[in-house]
């Protein structure tokens, strides 16, 4: 059984992975009306899916351990960018806070001593050191390709190359 403030505090990363997926919907969103992202546009679409993944499993461990999951009210994300770069340095942004969100809720769970939720969010543990990898990896490439546009042509040509190398290695 979880308790009130573990569920309280689960219930919290529940929305955030909520307004992940949300976030990045519009950033595939915006990706798409620009001409020639179609890489991006598919990495966004993507990593929104992800996101409702990470939110339902959340949503199906509180109601397995006695708890009642929230389904959340959801702000509106940032809808549009000045550039490329910007979209990803909020990616990164946004995903550094996941991870803060995660490393509480081990606290949480280790001084309440719930080891079945503890066990639960080493997925969560793992999964963000490769989002962060990630994002970090895409922010350094872009800083490197600048404005120029042959660059960020090849970017986008291998975006979903360099995220399906980083699912390869964790799973
Ligand atoms: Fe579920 Fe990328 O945080």
């Amino acid at each position: 059984m979880l308790s009130k403030p573990m569920q309280e505090a689960l219930n919290k990363q529940v929305q955030l992975e909520a307004e992940s997926s949300q976030a990045y919907l519009a950033m595939a969103s915006w990706a798409e009306i620009q001409p020639g992202l179609d890489g991006v546009t598919n990495f966004f679409y993507t990593q929104s899916d992800e996101e409702r993944v990470h939110m339902l499993k959340l949503i199906r461990f509180i109601n397995e351990r006695g708890g009642f999951a929230v389904v959340p009210k959801l702000e509106q994300p940032i809808i549009t960018f000045i550039s490329l770069k910007r979209v990803f340095e909020e990616f990164l942004k946004h995903e550094i806070g996941v991870s803060e969100s995660i490393n509480e809720l081990v606290h949480l769970s280790l001084s309440e001593k719930d080891y079945a939720t503890h066990n639960f969010l080493q997925w969560y543990v793992n999964e963000q050191i490769e989002e962060e990898h990630l994002a970090r990896t895409l922010n350094d490439k872009l800083e490197l390709v600048g404005e120029d546009k042959g660059g960020i042509y090849l970017f986008d040509r291998d975006i979903m190359l360099f995220r399906n190398q980083g699912e390869k290695k964790r799973h």
